[in-house]
């Protein structure tokens, strides 16, 4: 089948590069033309695991491509739409300035039966205006649209996409449903439970999806702080509430408070519409302003740490909002690091893949490169993304690097008794 993916971006390079896999023949279009040149080289403009290796083969067995030309959507059976829908500055709704654009575009070229395909995470009723858009400029075009809502996570983007929990598929048309079966064959064959829902419900789904997530992660944060106050241990309650299948153990990990390019945008646009609709969801308000709170509150749990950070050094591991991925889009670092400045720290860090991305939106920082270099001269080291290589870190070493031996893990990656018998001053989140 040929799939046409606008937007080549996290969503789309991952989502274009799979269906190659799967035997489908891909382009991938996008408008930024640095990005697609640096592909027909060969190059992968993010960092994903295994995206590189499998971007490469099928390249080379010529079932995928690269283009800023939007008429390669010619002849494609399915056009997805994979581009950036950012909260609108304001007031916090979806920006489908992109959507609509990328709506425009398909209209004028295609021919044949079409489904034209939502990946982006759009609010209810966004298919209609996709479909309306469409229908506008071309009255006589034989298409329809589906929303196929995307839950891939950064850093494991790849084997999410191919082995999903579930695939969702919001279609209002028979034949739209036909097609999108064909295009996720090998999964039907591997027994993923594919949902089949009328459009606005699979919009509303990825929307439910996040803002759970969201707020379960924000239930641990509160169970932290209670434990704290209250002498008990967050991990043992997460790991005893968790193995209730009711519950289930993931997101359940007390941390600065979630980032990334969704929970924050999304949760902040399901509010908006839950208002508009006249059935606000107060459970989702009190996650974002719970969770806008406590990066606020790392920052001053932090200075409290080392006893006031005016004129310190403070060394950060990890920036990006979770660790393999270099992306930084609402990362809790971005909250946190510019408060520790505020406060008259200087700050020295490093992340492994984050640098790139974090120099332009954190002006003031020193990189280092590597762990120990972030840490040398420091009055305190901070961790803030728990990257695998920070896990098995030479304590002795660091310890003579330092300053003073002062560690802040706002990612529970070190054992407290540990850690003091080895005299360091250690804080973590919700232990004792
Ligand atoms: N990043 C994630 O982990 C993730 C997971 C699930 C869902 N989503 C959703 O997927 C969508 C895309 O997210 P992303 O992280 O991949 O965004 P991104 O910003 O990384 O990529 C979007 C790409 O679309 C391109 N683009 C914009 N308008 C275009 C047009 N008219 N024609 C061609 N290209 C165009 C941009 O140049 C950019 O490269 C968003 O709605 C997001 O909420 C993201």
């Amino acid at each position: 089948m040929r799939i046409a993916m606008i937007g080549t971006g996290y969503v789309g390079l991952v989502s274009g590069a799979c269906f190659a896999d799967f035997g489908h023949d891909v382009v991938c279009i996008d408008k930024d033309a640095g990005k697609i040149a640096r592909l027909n080289k060969g190059e992968v403009p993010i960092y994903e695991p295994g995206l590189d290796e499998l971007i490469a083969r099928n390249v080379r067995e010529s079932r995928l491509s690269f283009t800023t030309a939007a008429d390669a959507i010619r002849g494609a059976e399915a056009v997805f739409i994979a581009v950036g829908t950012p909260s609108r500055r304001g007031d916090g709704h979806a920006d489908l300035t992109y959507v609509h654009a990328a709506a425009e575009e398909i209209a004028a070229l295609i021919d044949g039966f079409t489904v034209v395909v939502t990946k982006s995470t759009v609010p209810v009723g966004t298919g209609d205006e996709i479909e309306a858009i469409i229908r506008r400029v071309r009255q006589d075009a034989d298409f329809a649209v589906v929303s196929n809502p995307e839950f891939l996570r950064e850093g494991s983007a790849i084997e999410d996409f191919k082995r999903p929990d579930r695939v969702v598929v919001g279609a209002e048309d028979e034949r739209a449903r036909a097609v999108m079966r064909e295009v996720y064959r090998p999964l039907f064959l591997n027994e993923t439970p594919i949902l089949f829902t009328a459009r606005r419900t699979s919009e509303l789904t990825k929307y439910a999806a996040n803002a759970f997530l969201a707020m379960k992660i924000t239930f641990i944060n509160q169970m932290a702080d209670l434990c704290e106050a209250v002498g008990a241990d967050v991990q043992q309650v997460a790991r005893g509430i968790g193995l209730d299948k009711r519950i289930a153990p993931k997101f359940l990990h007390a941390g600065p408070g979630y980032g990334g390019s969704c929970f924050p945008k999304d949760t902040l646009a399901l509010v908006r519409t839950a208002r508009d609709a006249d059935a606000p969801v107060s459970l989702i308000e009190a996650t974002v302003a719970a969770n806008d709170k406590r990066k606020r509150d790392m920052a001053e749990k932090i200075v409290k740490a080392l006893g006031g950070v005016d004129g310190k050094t403070i060394g950060v591991l990890g920036l990006t909002f979770k660790p393999k991925t270099d992306d930084m889009r609402d990362a809790p670092s971005l909250t946190i690091v510019p408060a520790l400045q505020a406060a008259g720290a200087k700050v020295q860090a490093y992340d492994p893949e984050g640098r790139h991305e974090a120099e332009p939106l954190l002006p003031g920082i020193q990189f280092r490169d590597g762990a120990y270099d972030a840490a040398e001269g420091a009055d305190g080291l901070v961790i803030l993304t728990e990257w695998d290589q920070f896990r098995a870190l030479d304590m002795g070493r660091l310890k003579s690097l330092l300053k003073t031996p002062v560690v802040v893990d706002l990612r529970n990656i070190y054992d407290p008794a540990d850690m003091r018998a080895r005299g360091f001053s250690y804080t973590s989140v919700g232990r004792p």
